[in-house]
Order: C-alpha cells, then structure tokens, then sequence
C-alpha cells in the first residue's frame, strides 16, 4: 500500500541522516523542503524530495497537500493520561489562593484521583483513556508515553499498567508505559514512608517486571514527596528488572532529582522549573534528556524552567504536555508550542525541535520517531492551509491540523 502526498507548501523537520536528538544552538535550525512530496509505504516513510524531483505519480493513494504544511508526528513523552475522574474542585481551590503542596497536604491532589482510581473499572480506565487518546491524535500527536501512579497500592498499580498495555494493543498510537509507583505517599504510609518505598522494591517493581507492563520507572523526586535516598532506592531496584528510569525532578525545589536522575542514566528528568549551574553542568556530563513541561507551570502558575540558559549552555530540551487531571489537564502539543515560544522565548523552530525529535528521544523512540526520515514510522499530519511554521505557535487555541497518519494510514 504506498500512499502519495503531493504538493506540500513544506515538508517539515526532514533528515536524510538520522540524528537521535538536536542540542545547543543546533536546536534553532529545523530542514524544511518547500513545495514538497512524501511517499509511504506500508506503514514507513520511503522517500521524500522537491516536487520537481518526483518521477512518478502512482500510488493506491494520492493527497494533494496544496498550501498545506506536513509535519512528524509529535511526540509526547511525559503524561499521566490514565485516570478518573476531573479535579476541578481543586482547580477552584487554587484559584482562591492555595498551593499545589498544601492541596496534597488537604489529601487532594495526586491523593484524590488515587482514591478515585482506586474504584474504578479496568473497562472503564479504558474506555476513558482511549478517547483522550483519540483527542490527542486529533492534535497530531503520534507518539506518546504514559505513566501509573495514580494506582498507590499494588492491585492499583497493576490495573493501571494493564489498562496501558491494552491501549497499545488497540490504539494506532506508539506508547510507552512508565511504572510510577512513587507518585505519593498513601495516608496509611504517612510517617512511615519509607515502608512505601519498600513495597515499591519489593512488591510492586518485580510485578511490573513479571508482567513486563513497563518499559520505565519513574519516581516523583521533589520537595514533600520522594527524597533523593528514596528515589535512588527505587531507580536501583527498578534499573536491576530491567526498568530504564524517566523521572519527575525539580519542579518544587532544587531537590537533587536531576543528579539521581542523571547517576542512573535516565533516558529524561521532567519539569525543571529549578534548575540552576550545578543541575546544568550535571546534565551536561549526561545522555540525559532534559524535559520542561509547559502545560503544567503554566496552570499551577509555576516559575518557568531556565529554557534559554539550558540551551545556551548546549543541552537539548523536550517539551511535553504532562497530560493529567490535576496540573495540566490538556494533552494538546500544539498549545505547548504556544507555551514554549511565549513564556520561554523558544523560537518556533526550537519548539518543534523540542515536541517532535527530542521529545521522541526522551521516551526512546529517535530511532523510529520525532522527523521525516526514509525507513522511520510514517506518523505525521497535514495542516490546515496555513502562511507560514510561525502560524503553528502564533494562532494559539485553534486546531490547526486537517489530517492525520499513523503507521502509514490516514486515521
Ligand atoms: O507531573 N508532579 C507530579 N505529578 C503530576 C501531577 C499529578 C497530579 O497532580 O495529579 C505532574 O504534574
Ligand atoms: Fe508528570
């Protein structure tokens, strides 16, 4: 089945070498060819160029992209999109002046969707899940990771990461499953927290092995809730069952989750609204993928992550939704390339760079995923007529996507 686009006003994020990732000041370039074609084959990008140069126009299918633009597919590689239940109770709480801490203090926040997630069904976890899935494809996300955490007790845990596994199973989607026992301590464990951390070790990570329900393990490093000791407990014992560590790092304070994050090779630490020289020349020394999560400071009204000084100093940066019901409840990339541009003064160049190949590197798919490559996964949109790339950031709220393929075919 080979499927033609022709036409297109530019091809987007095109590499005829494949690189894993894009740092530093290589992060503003992004290849672009204009008045382009893109040819699928089966489910895999077989051949791109100039109109001009295209030979032959037979294909099962043709798609005339005039005056649109086709861009990879984004990659989203941070979310908590298995849940149940909305938080906008607390939504209203910190409207009136509360603070994400004394929330989760109050048994509210991660606590709550806990309790609620708890009662639900497998059936209807999935059945939840599965339309936001199709929300996002909507969106243009082609790729996406997504976390437990909101399980806290073994049985929850595993429910959630088998609700994951069937979402791979049935969504055209490529997922990933992140195994995030540590999320919050339960109310039974407070004071004695480090029991929790225990039945993590010793009872839930061999499940999750067992099963094989998760490519990662994540840990909630911060301020409150997981300490460095704690988390480097939990990375070991994950790391030895063959659980590459993702985690959640420095988003209420200068907590040291990125240099545990970083002795344990993760593949990304997430958030980094406190990130200062120490943490920069840490993941300077790393293959570690820093990831800012726009969604969530900008509706916790967080301080932003230092975006320009990381990349100034030559790292790469992803960004990615951080889709949940509690600190960003839209799994839309494009609205994070509003976010990226407006409140971290990424151009709009970097900010594709940091949804598309980078953020597919911070979930382990650069190899298949995040650009225009002959032989990577064919998942990639066409957009609505728009002028120019600048359009994406700039016409904020709207969806400017018109078409979506994933594995080759048109969804
Ligand atoms: O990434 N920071 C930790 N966890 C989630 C929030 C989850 C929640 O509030 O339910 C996050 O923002
Ligand atoms: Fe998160």
């Amino acid at each position: 089945m080979r499927t033609l686009v022709k036409n297109i006003k530019s091809l987007v994020q095109t590499e005829d070498k494949k690189r894993i990732a894009v740092c530093g000041a290589d992060m503003s370039k992004l290849n672009c060819i204009d008045n382009a074609y893109l040819i699928v084959e089966g489910d895999t990008i077989f051949d791109f160029g100039r109109m001009e140069d295209l030979k032959e126009e037979n294909a099962d299918t043709i798609v005339d992209a005039h005056e649109r633009f086709v861009f990879p597919s984004f990659c989203d590689s941070h979310t908590h999109l298995v849940y149940a239940g909305s938080r906008e109770i607390e939504y209203m709480d910190k409207i009136r002046g509360l603070s994400y801490e004394e929330i989760a203090e109050r048994g509210g926040g991660i606590l709550n969707s806990a309790k609620r997630l708890q009662q639900a069904s497998e059936e209807e976890l999935y059945q939840d899940a599965m339309q936001r899935l199709e929300e996002i494809i909507g969106y243009g996300t082609g790729a996406v990771e997504i976390k437990s955490g909101y399980g806290l007790t073994t049985a929850a845990e595993i429910k959630m990461l088998r609700v994951i596994r069937r979402l791979k199973e049935n969504s055209p989607l490529t997922i990933k499953a992140n195994f995030l026992g540590a999320h919050g301590v339960p109310l039974e464990y407070r004071g004695r927290q480090s029991e929790f951390v225990d039945l993590v070790i010793n009872e839930m990570i061999p499940l999750v092995a067992q099963e094989n329900l998760a490519e990662f393990i994540d840990v909630f490093c911060d301020k409150g809730f997981f300490t460095v000791e704690e988390t480097d407990r939990m990375l070991f014992a994950g790391m030895k069952y063959g659980l590459v560590p993702k985690i959640h790092a420095n988003e209420l304070d200068y907590s040291g989750g990125i240099q545990v994050g970083v002795k344990y090779n993760a593949l990304s630490v997430d958030h980094l609204e406190y990130v200062g020289k120490d943490e920069i020349r840490c993941l300077k020394a790393s293959q570690t993928m820093p990831t800012i999560l726009p969604g969530a400071a900008f509706f916790l009204n967080m301080p932003y992550s230092p975006a320009r000084e990381m990349i100034s100093a030559g790292l790469p940066v992803a960004m990615a939704s951080d889709f949940n019901p509690g600190s960003s409840p839209s799994g839309n990339m494009q609205l994070i390339l509003t976010f990226a541009c407006v409140n971290y003064k990424l151009t709009p160049q970097e900010a594709v760079n940091a949804t598309t190949l980078n953020s597919a590197y911070a979930m382990g798919l650069s190899e298949t995923h995040g650009s225009i490559a002959r032989g990577k996964k064919a998942n990639f949109f066409i957009t609505k007529p728009i002028p120019t790339i600048e359009y994406m950031p700039y016409y904020y709220g709207a969806n400017k996507v018109e078409q979506v393929f994933l594995n080759g075919r048109k969804h």
